[in-house]
């Protein structure tokens, strides 16, 4: 125990001294949603809004049908997520973006879908969408008005939630929503130009703090009332502009960390970019958001390989923003490739990290998984052809107990879905072409058992600790349930686990955003408790 609480000090302080970020991570929401990264479809990047000239707005994204969203494509969107594949692969969202309400609000200050597009209403939507099995999110703004009025499109876009916070979140409860997007459009308006760094983030994180009350009361009033009401998901869209890292996970469950993505490579590299170094704020229910994918929209196959698979190993939220009504065959099975959605929705939530190379080059990404496996990509950014390789030095860098160089690795090939040789010390990849990717699983067997309890006691109630990547990690064996608390010297509780059953047990104590400080850890089985003391300093 004393010479785990060392080794932990040690590993904290080299965790934050390696990072250009001042503050500690701050805690996720304590409500169980997002525990997996979000994954979904929203009507933004192709169907846009409807222009006033009912074109394309130049440098705007979709909108090639000169209508923009309306409630049947919506339904379709739904139909096809379904009948494609998509539902099974794991996408569940179904989310309509701007321009779907009227600019002006009823009498009573109401929110009103669009008549021409929306003609049955959003909750009609919201019902369809449900019925197939699916869930439904829409789109406000913090300010007056949502960015299309910005970009002075459809009539002067739609209103936003400006001093009507608790009457939209109660509307949008009404309508059986499952997850909101809130953008920041409008905020000039409202922050003076000589405002400091400080003031901007506080004015940000005041406004969402707004909306996300807002929709908890919502959400409590309307189960009061005896209906049902679901919790919701809570994406903060201000476009990375004010460290949303630093104040957005207690608020949502996903914040963007870079301004709007376009369907072409050297933007998908300013949102890999911006998202790399922020992965010690990542992690189950907070998620950095490089933005709805353009996979299928005109991008050429080995870029939208490329972007999907970063999308994935990122632990970025995955929301297609395609036509899923007319997908190619080669775009669904991109789309649907469950190996490589499963390396997203891994259940540790570890945001892979960049452990060579450049993204004006070529580089490598490696995300630690659950069962004690690395996902690794290599990701060709120049415009020839290249080879690409890492030893398990720099792919087990991710973990502090690395990859011993002599290990005999399984090496799994995710996008060709093959099982490769086995390699020893290295890997790799010749002629990946030029703006494409080489994705493998890489396990081996010695990789995740490297923890493996010293001591524990069967049937009488006792666990160990030993520490691993980012994690504490607990162990136990027992007959009857157990389950365990992590409280600080007040007795707050910083951590909970769920019951996790019988056998032999093992649950990870993530240790971002816990301070240093004296903790108490307690297993709980039956009326039997046994409590350790956790020192991380
Ligand atoms: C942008 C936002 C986009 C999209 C658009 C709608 O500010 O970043 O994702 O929602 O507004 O107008």
């Amino acid at each position: 125990m004393f010479r785990n609480q060392k080794r932990i000090s040690l590993f904290i302080a080299t965790l934050f001294a390696g990072l250009a970020l001042e503050t500690a991570p701050v805690f996720a929401l304590a409500d169980g949603q997002a525990l997996t990264p979000p994954m979904g479809w929203s009507s933004w990047n192709w169907f846009g809004c409807t222009g006033a000239s009912g074109n394309r707005v130049a440098g705007f994204p979709g909108n090639k049908n000169g209508i923009g969203i309306s409630e049947s494509i919506t339904v379709q969107i739904a139909d096809a997520m379904v009948s494609t594949g998509m539902k099974d692969a794991g996408y569940q969202f179904v989310n309509l973006d701007d321009c779907y309400l009227e600019h002006l609000r009823t009498n009573e200050g109401g929110l009103q879908a669009l008549k021409k597009t929306f003609p049955k209403g959003i909750k009609a939507v919201a019902d369809s969408v449900h019925k197939r099995g699916l869930k439904f999110g829409v789109y406000s703004c913090v300010f007056e008005y949502t960015c299309a009025n910005v970009y002075d499109i459809q009539g002067n876009g739609q209103p936003g939630m400006w001093g009507y916070e608790q009457q939209d979140a109660d509307t949008m409860v009404a309508w059986g929503i499952d997850y909101l997007k809130v953008d920041y459009c409008g905020y000039l308006d409202h922050q003076s130009a000589s405002a400091t760094p400080a003031e901007k983030a506080k004015l940000a994180k005041d406004r969402y703090t707004k909306i996300g009350t807002a929709l908890k009361t919502a959400v409590s009033k309307a189960r009061a009332a005896g209906k049902p009401a679901k919790d919701i998901i809570f994406s903060v869209c201000e476009w990375g502009f004010h460290e949303p890292f630093n104040w957005a996970p207690e608020i949502g469950h996903l914040w963007r960390t870079a301004n709007d993505i376009r369907a072409n490579w050297p933007k998908f590299m300013e949102q890999v970019t911006a998202a790399l170094n922020l992965y010690p704020y990542s992690g189950p229910g907070k998620w950095n958001d490089t933005d709805m994918m353009e996979v299928g929209n005109n991008v050429p196959m080995n870029e939208s390989r490329a972007h999907f698979a970063l999308w994935s190993i990122l632990a970025s939220p995955m929301i297609a923003g395609n036509d899923l009504r007319s997908m190619t065959p080669e775009i669904t099975a991109l789309l649907t490739n469950k190996e490589i959605t499963a390396i997203n929705q891994d259940s540790l939530g570890f945001q892979g990290r960049k452990v060579k190379g450049t993204t004006l080059t070529t580089f490598v990404v490696s995300k630690k998984l659950k069962d004690g496996s690395f996902a690794v990509l290599f990701v060709n950014g120049t415009s020839s052809a290249a080879t690409i390789s890492a030893t398990w030095a720099e792919i087990g860098s991710v973990v502090p107990s690395g990859i011993p160089a002599g290990e005999v690795m399984r090496v799994r090939d995710l996008f060709g879905k093959a099982d490769l040789p086995n390699a020893t010390g290295s890997f790799t990849r010749a002629d990946i072409p030029s703006h494409d990717v080489f994705m493998f699983k890489l396990s081996g067997p010695s990789v995740g058992i490297k923890n493996k309890p010293k001591s524990i006691s069967l049937n009488s109630i006792d666990f160990s600790m030993n520490y691993s990547a980012k994690d504490v990690k607990i162990y136990a064996k027992s007959l009857s349930p157990v389950s365990f608390s992590v409280v600080n010297l007040k007795g707050a509780i910083i951590q909970k686990s769920e019951i996790l059953g019988t056998g032999n047990i093992e649950w990870s104590l993530p240790l971002e955003g816990i301070h240093p400080g004296t903790y108490f850890v307690t297993m709980y089985s039956g009326k039997n408790s046994l409590r350790k003391k956790l020192v991380i300093n």
